[in-house]
């Protein structure tokens, strides 16, 4: 279909309001698309030898304010983009993955008493089944705020640039602000000249955070009867989703499988018992906290003694949902105040019941998504 024909269909649609800035970045990866394909095929077609010669092409680094379009274009893009190995990822889970594989190889290293090697490189061992197996690999929220993964990134980029493969990115930051005030900069400072070298630098200005505005435009949280509420969140899921069907879908992590049932633009849709009366825990809330940046959760119970796993479940949930600041469309049997109707949990419901209240407040819901 083409990055443009598929934005043009979510206009004409009317799934999308027309905003010159995202034509332009929609343009942009349109060209990356296209030229992505291009070089696939001279990689393929002469064996290998013109890929030494023909530079890949520079990737995007697409950055703005929240909600205004950068993971949407990003997912369009990825979806029709007609190559084998591409992969898109949050640059959290990314990063926690490279992470454990490093472990995992010092440990296997370390194992061996023979082993004593000074130039042993883990880094260049994990990197090389990436290498391998993606030629385009798209970040989702791409953030640096701790000195181990300012340290790494060089290290770690180089040797993918080196590579032929291609990076696709979008942040809340240009690259020149990335690790703002981090400890030791200077060292982070040749990433960042690497970065801007390989790839385009887009800085996204659409009109106004459409997010918000979706959000904005019906009460986030439903209470009382149930048949009543599910018209109300059927109502805020048509806007937040512009009308299109949205199919199930599911997220892995760690060879763990989370089912959603309904998953469209950033939003995902779930019951309560979807949630918290399936045995998910920390992890998966954080996985979810990564995948979407709104849920939807219908018929939230009042909390009596039985319930009390999923009741702590729930907390859980909401601390993950809240320090994320992914935002919350939800439908309760009661008010806010009246949630807890069980002395075990009666503490942890009180911090659990001000969060609630706070993010249904605007300026949660203009609140940045983070780590
Ligand atoms: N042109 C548009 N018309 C209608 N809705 C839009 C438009 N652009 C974006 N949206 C809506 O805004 C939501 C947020 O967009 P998106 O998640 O891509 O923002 P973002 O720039 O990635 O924000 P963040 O920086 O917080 O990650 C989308 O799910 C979509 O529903
Ligand atoms: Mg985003």
């Amino acid at each position: 279909l083409g990055m443009i024909s598929a934005y043009e269909e979510m206009l004409e649609g009317g799934v999308l309001s027309p905003d010159p800035a995202q034509r332009m970045a929609a343009k942009a990866l349109d060209g990356l698309s296209v030229d992505l394909v291009d070089f696939e095929d001279k990689k393929s077609g002469f064996g290998g030898l013109l890929r030494r010669k023909t530079p890949s092409p520079k990737g995007l680094y697409i950055w703005g304010d929240v909600g205004r379009g950068k993971t949407l274009l990003m997912d369009m893009f990825f979806e029709q983009v007609d190559i084998a190995n591409k992969r898109r990822v949050h640059f959290h889970e990314f990063m926690d993955e490279l992470h454990q594989n490093i472990t995992l190889v010092r440990q296997n290293y370390s194992k061996n008493p023979r082993n004593n090697n000074s130039d042993f490189d883990p880094i260049a061992l994990v990197v090389k089944p990436i290498i391998k197996s993606t030629s385009l690999l798209c970040f989702d929220e791409f953030h640096v705020n701790d000195i181990t993964n300012a340290m790494l990134l060089g290290r770690l980029f180089e040797k993918m640039f080196a590579a032929g493969m291609v990076v696709v990115a979008t942040s809340n930051v240009e690259p020149d602000s990335l690790y703002h005030n981090g400890l030791n900069r200077q060292l982070f400072l040749p990433f960042i000249d690497l970065l801007k070298n390989q790839t385009r630098v887009l800085h996204l200005k659409a009109k106004k955070d459409y997010r918000l505005n979706k959000l904005r435009s019906q009460p986030v949280f439903h209470f009382g009867d149930r048949k009543t509420t599910q018209k109300q969140i059927e109502n805020h899921w048509h806007i937040l989703t512009g009308g299109q069907k949205a199919g199930a879908g599911e997220i892995s992590l760690l060879g763990r499988k989370i089912i959603v049932p309904q998953a469209l633009m950033g939003c995902a849709r779930f019951t309560y018992d979807d949630l918290c009366e399936k045995p998910l825990g920390a992890r998966d809330y954080l996985a979810l906290s990564h995948a979407f940046h709104t849920l939807v959760i219908e018929n939230i119970p009042r909390f009596e003694g039985a319930n009390s796993n999923a009741a702590k479940r729930f907390i859980i949930l909401i601390d993950t949902l809240y320090d994320r600041g992914v935002k919350l469309v939800a439908s309760f049997d009661v008010g806010i105040d009246q949630l807890s109707g069980d002395k075990n949990t009666e503490l942890e419901f009180k911090r659990t019941v001000s969060r609630l209240q706070e993010m249904a407040s605007k300026e949660y819901l203009a609140r940045a998504l983070s780590e």
